[in-house]
């Protein structure tokens, strides 16, 4: 259903894109426009383009009315609810339009070009101008939403996020801009009797009586619309209340609380409806797998998963008794323990996640690493490792807590560290950035203290970088292996880096994402790398001990 509904809305999205694209050439001329239009219709006109572009609207639109129907009452983020109620009121002034143009061809054979709508918009009916100009705003809106809404699960986002973002915002300017130079040169024409003799023939623009007749029909089609809407709410209040004739079923969760909901509901409408905190970062649509559950009692009488949720599972690995919250529906009472996110995190030194747990933030990631310590262990007796290792982790935890970084994971003789728990993301890189001559220079000083007992100095290895990552509570807190901490690009590269500096000779690599992040300029030396398991390459900057001062200084 999901899938049927992304399929078609990017089919329109195309179409929407290369009409935009279309008006964008009145930048150029009315004639450039018409031009543009020949080309189009060839796709357009032919039968599989009518097929595809009418098959995506009527299954797009019937899907977007089935979800009134079928969501449950269900919290959603401000541009989650505006991209829903876009696409709802889409219609409303969409199907005027199919039917001034699309259907005066079919009936009537009026072959309206850009010089008679342009002619319509500037001269004859400016609120059919100002109507469609609301309407290109919504639909693109509406339209580019639902692409960020697919898209930010995806790893590579990050990256074109900016990109798309410009194309975002220029191409409806370049419309709008184009359909105005389309009107002025329309204006201009439109003074000359014969350029309005020719162009404003019954057979171009559709007699008086026609006009009648198309706007009966609009009349009907702006009824039958809200007519869909109120059948699927009631449709909606019939299905509520079979639900709870067929009754009650209960959700236990790992805190002990139990709530009773409908048979029917996903789990994650009933964490949502019971006010429980619940990870859903593509906003229920079964495609980020960060609302995945345990399934501890009951997995016997639940539907097996479809094949879209296998597929989601298998992608992250998930045994066999993790389900997706948002497309479990259980049938009969059931125990369950969420897996990413739902508590306060544990011991993150001055570090509140703000806006609840699980969630998609910016951050930025530190890897920090004690080399050689296994060669030690192999000289030194274990309480003596143990030691210096402790010492060491100390003197990090201390530097970067110092600019307000949170120790997150410690891994044997190495530590995770995350900025940007709380504050902006600009603060966030300019902490991380400071922290690195911090660490130096704390490292610095346990040399000299443990000089007498060290053969060498304590050398060590940092990998930064910086971007999206899905914070929350993972592990099985059946057995106290649960820990609050972040998935996602920042952290697998971060980590990567760390083990890169290795190969480079130097004390710490810095993603130039940090610094982009951070505004700041840097002539530190630039290298590109490849890391693995990642596509595409990461642009870094090589930043040794005596340069670490000059990386976090402004
Ligand atoms: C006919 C009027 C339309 C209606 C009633 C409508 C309705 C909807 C609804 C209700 C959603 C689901 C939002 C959600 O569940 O979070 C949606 C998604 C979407 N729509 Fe539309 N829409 C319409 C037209 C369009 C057009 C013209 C485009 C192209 C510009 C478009 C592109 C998309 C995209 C890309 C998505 C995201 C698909 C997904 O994530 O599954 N829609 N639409
Ligand atoms: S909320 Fe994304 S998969 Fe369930």
């Amino acid at each position: 259903m999901v899938g049927a509904r992304l399929a078609s809305g990017l089919a329109l999205f195309a179409y929407v894109l290369a009409h935009l694209l279309n008006h964008a050439l009145g930048n150029i001329s009315v004639a450039a426009m018409e031009r543009g239009l020949d080309w189009a219709g060839i796709v357009l006109f032919s039968l599989p383009g009518k097929i595809l572009l009418y098959g995506a609207f009527l299954t797009h639109l019937g899907l977007g009315l089935y979800a009134l129907y079928a969501r449950r009452p269900f919290r959603y983020r401000p541009a989650e609810a505006a991209q829903i109620l876009l696409g709802l009121s889409i219609p409303f002034i969409l199907l005027q339009h199919i039917v001034a143009t699309r259907l005066a061809f079919e009936l009537y054979g009026t072959e309206k070009g850009y010089p008679q709508i342009l002619y319509a918009f500037f001269v004859a009916a400016p609120e059919a101008g100002i109507r469609q100009t609301l309407l290109l705003l919504m639909v693109w809106g509406h339209g580019c939403l639902g692409l960020h809404f697919w898209l930010r699960s995806k790893p590579a986002y990050p990256r074109f996020a900016p990109w798309l973002l410009c194309l975002a915002l220029l191409i409806p300017i370049l419309a709008l801009l184009g359909i105005l130079q389309g009107g002025r040169e329309i204006l201009r024409l439109a003074e000359d009797p014969a350029w309005r003799e020719a162009n404003l023939t019954p057979g171009r623009v559709g007699t008086e009586a026609e006009s009648a007749e198309l706007g009966r029909y609009s009349d009907h089609l702006l009824l039958a619309y809200p007519g869909l809407i109120v059948a699927a709410l009631l449709a909606r209040v019939l299905r509520s209340w079979l639900a709870a004739r067929r009754g009650l079923i209960a959700i236990t969760y790992p805190d002990g609380r139990r709530i009773r909901v409908p048979a029917g509901t996903s789990v994650l409408e009933a964490s949502r409806l019971s006010g429980i905190p619940h990870t859903a970062v593509c906003g229920g649509k079964g495609r980020c797998s960060t609302c995945r559950i345990r399934v501890v009692e009951g997995a016997n009488r639940l539907h097996p998963a479809s094949a879209a949720e296998r597929a989601v599972l298998d992608r992250i690995g998930a045994g066999e008794d993790v389900r997706l919250a948002c497309q479990l529906r259980p049938a009969a009472s059931l125990t369950v323990a969420p897996l990413v996110g739902s508590e306060r995190p544990h011991g993150q030194r001055g570090a509140q996640v703000p806006g609840g747990f699980g969630e998609e933030r910016f951050i930025v990631a530190m890897f920090i690493d004690m080399r050689g310590s296994t060669r030690f262990a192999e000289r030194h007796l274990p309480f003596d490792t143990i030691f210096v290792i402790n010492r060491f982790l100390e003197a990090v935890g201390g530097a970067v807590a110092a600019e307000g970084g949170s120790p997150n994971q410690y891994l044997g003789d190495g530590v995770m560290v995350l900025f940007g728990l709380a504050g902006d993301r600009e603060g966030a890189a300019r902490q991380s950035l400071a922290a690195l001559d911090r660490i130096g220079a704390a490292i610095d000083a346990l040399n000299t203290t443990l000089a007498p007992n060290l053969d060498e100095p304590i050398r060590y290895g940092i990998g930064l970088h910086a971007g999206t990552a899905v914070l929350g509570e993972i592990g099985d807190r059946r057995y106290g292996g649960a820990v609050f901490t972040a998935i996602g690009d920042p952290v697998n590269v971060a980590s990567r880096l760390q083990g890169l500096t290795k190969r480079f000779g130097v004390e710490a690599l810095v993603s130039d994402a940090v610094f982009k992040a951070a505004g700041r300029q840097t002539d530190l030396p630039q290298e590109e790398v490849e890391i693995e398991g990642r596509s595409g390459r990461l642009w870094i900057r090589v930043v040794a001990r005596e340069a670490m001062a000059a990386a976090g200084g402004d």
